[in-house]
């Protein structure tokens, strides 16, 4: 069902102040950067090979990564698998008896369609399903 590892999503007070780490220091390639306020979040998409990191900085306090940020602190937010058809594989995942935050895919960052699996049925990891948009 999974193609390959999308991206590993991590959370962040400031983009500002973790682009240092990851572009400077571990020489990642910016590819992307967006404020997807859908999500509540700024997220920036730096290369490793075909795959990401994508850093999460909150828009506020009250938002998903915002609220995880004061519970948990910055660190490993959710992963992120590539699958071709969203559609089929939210079906097929709601079918075999998994937890769904979104029932439906939702706009993600580059224009993606995106869901999430509660981290309920996931071992406590959250799990994102991504499907490219056609140019990426
Ligand atoms: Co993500």
């Amino acid at each position: 069902m999974f193609n390959r590892i999308d991206h590993v999503g991590i959370a962040v007070e400031d983009i500002e102040s973790a682009l240092p780490l990851y572009r400077d220091a571990f020489g990642m390639d910016v590819a992307h950067r967006e404020i997807v306020s859908e999500q509540g979040v700024e997220a920036v998409l730096l290369d490793v090979g075909e795959n990401h990191v994508e850093l999460l900085a909150p828009l506020g306090p009250d938002t998903p990564v915002g609220r995880f940020l004061a519970k948990k602190g910055p660190g490993l937010h959710h992963v992120a698998y590539q699958v071709s058809d969203i559609d089929t594989a939210l079906q097929a995942l709601k079918d075999a008896g998994l937890e769904l935050i979104d029932e439906q895919p939702r706009v993600g960052i580059r224009d993606s369609r995106v869901a999430f699996l509660h981290p309920k049925g996931t071992g406590s990891v959250l799990t994102e399903i991504v499907e490219p948009a056609v140019a990426h």
